[in-house]
């Protein structure tokens, strides 16, 4: 099935509380918190410390997508904090088989980023060690950028390389998804969606939210019964 991971990283910062209370009232189940470091991506943004407050308040998953040089030193922090699910971009670390096992014995599921123009063959002699591909398709550092087309073609060849595979592994997609788009990405066979700016930063984040979650939902089980 496949699920929007809302990413806080558009939300007002003043009303995060009710941002946070909007997803719970729809039954969102998985949270997306950007972690910038200014240097792996031109941007500030959240540390390890919103993911402990997160898990204070809520009984969501909290995905970390770590958007750091040097994420060796961040991953124990957010493994710490209680993050279910944490991310890792392929560019920013030398040794990623032992940075990925890291993160699995820590507790958490072990995600691999690529950004945009990392091409899907990097992955050969990574398969296995990751729990979902996250593909990137804007580059990274900031909400609200515009979904860039070559994705179509990476995201159908990792849905096939994904298919082909024993031990399957979850497809995410992050950047620019929105009304526009997210119906075909569902359709294409992506499993987590992430977005931010086309909930948040809209008029009525609450029809947004509908909205998105109407057509994710009418997608999946329109699959469903295609496959029965
Ligand atoms: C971009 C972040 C994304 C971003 C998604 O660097 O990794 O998660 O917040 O936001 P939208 O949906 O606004 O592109
Ligand atoms: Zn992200």
């Amino acid at each position: 099935m496949t699920i929007i991971s809302p990413s806080l990283l558009s939300v007002d910062f003043f009303r995060f509380d009710q941002a946070l209370a909007l997803l719970h009232r729809y039954g969102v189940s998985q949270v997306h918190i950007d972690v910038m470091d200014g240097h792996f991506v031109p941007n500030l943004s959240f540390g390890a410390d919103i993911v402990r407050a997160l898990h204070r308040h809520y009984e969501m998953r909290s995905e970390a997508h770590l958007m750091v040089e040097n994420p060796e030193a961040f991953v124990p922090r957010f493994l710490d904090a209680g993050a279910t699910e944490i991310s890792v971009h392929l560019e920013a670390t030398r040794h990623p088989s032992r940075l990925l096992q890291t993160i699995r014995s820590g507790g958490a599921l072990a995600g691999l980023a690529l950004n945009p123009a990392t091409p899907l063959e990097s992955l050969r002699y990574l398969w296995g060690s990751f729990d979902f591909l996250l593909l990137m398709s804007v580059d990274p550092g900031f909400g609200g950028q515009c979904f860039l087309p070559p994705l179509w073609e990476k995201i159908e060849q990792a849905r096939l390389e994904i298919d082909s595979r024993r031990r399957p592994v979850r497809l995410e997609v992050d950047g620019g998804v929105d009304l526009d788009n997210v119906e075909e990405l569902a359709l294409r066979g992506v499993d987590t969606l992430v977005v931010g700016a086309a909930i948040f930063a809209q008029r009525d984040p609450e029809a947004s939210l509908r909205n998105l979650l109407d057509l994710v939902r009418r997608v999946s089980h329109q699959k469903e019964e295609n496959e029965r």
